[in-house]
């Protein structure tokens, strides 16, 4: 997928971190899944943490619903690797993940960054 800048480069930057992540799934060889993972969901918290930090310090006022929705991610997240069924976790890196990420940054990530960019000192 094309990844639409939002311009906060804070922000931006952990996107393009996150679609390269998300990209490496179909480069994995046998043996590297359980790594892959972990290192995801290291990305995961430190996205969603940088932008939770960033809402609460400048007051957006959206702030709530956003953070809900990070959170729902990563417990949908830890939901799929405790699973341990490749067929699911194939299907979240090849499908879901670009639907949820297409639909998050057009709108939440889109309204946060804009935002955010008036805010900011
Ligand atoms: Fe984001
Ligand atoms: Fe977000």
């Amino acid at each position: 997928m094309e990844l639409q800048m939002l311009g906060l480069e804070i922000m931006d930057n952990k996107h393009i971190e996150f679609l390269a992540l998300v990209e490496k799934y179909k480069t994995l060889k046998e043996g590297e899944l359980s790594a892959y993972l972990n290192e995801f969901k290291q990305h995961l918290v430190e996205h969603f943490t940088q932008e939770n930090e960033l809402m609460e310090k400048y007051g957006f006022f959206a702030a709530h619903c956003h953070i809900g929705e990070h959170q729902r991610v990563l417990e949908m997240l830890d939901d799929m690797i405790s699973s341990n069924n490749k067929k699911e976790i194939d299907t979240y890196f090849t499908e879901l993940i670009y639907d949820w990420f297409n639909n998050h940054l057009n709108t939440m990530d889109y309204v946060t960054a804009n935002f955010l960019i008036n805010n900011m000192a």
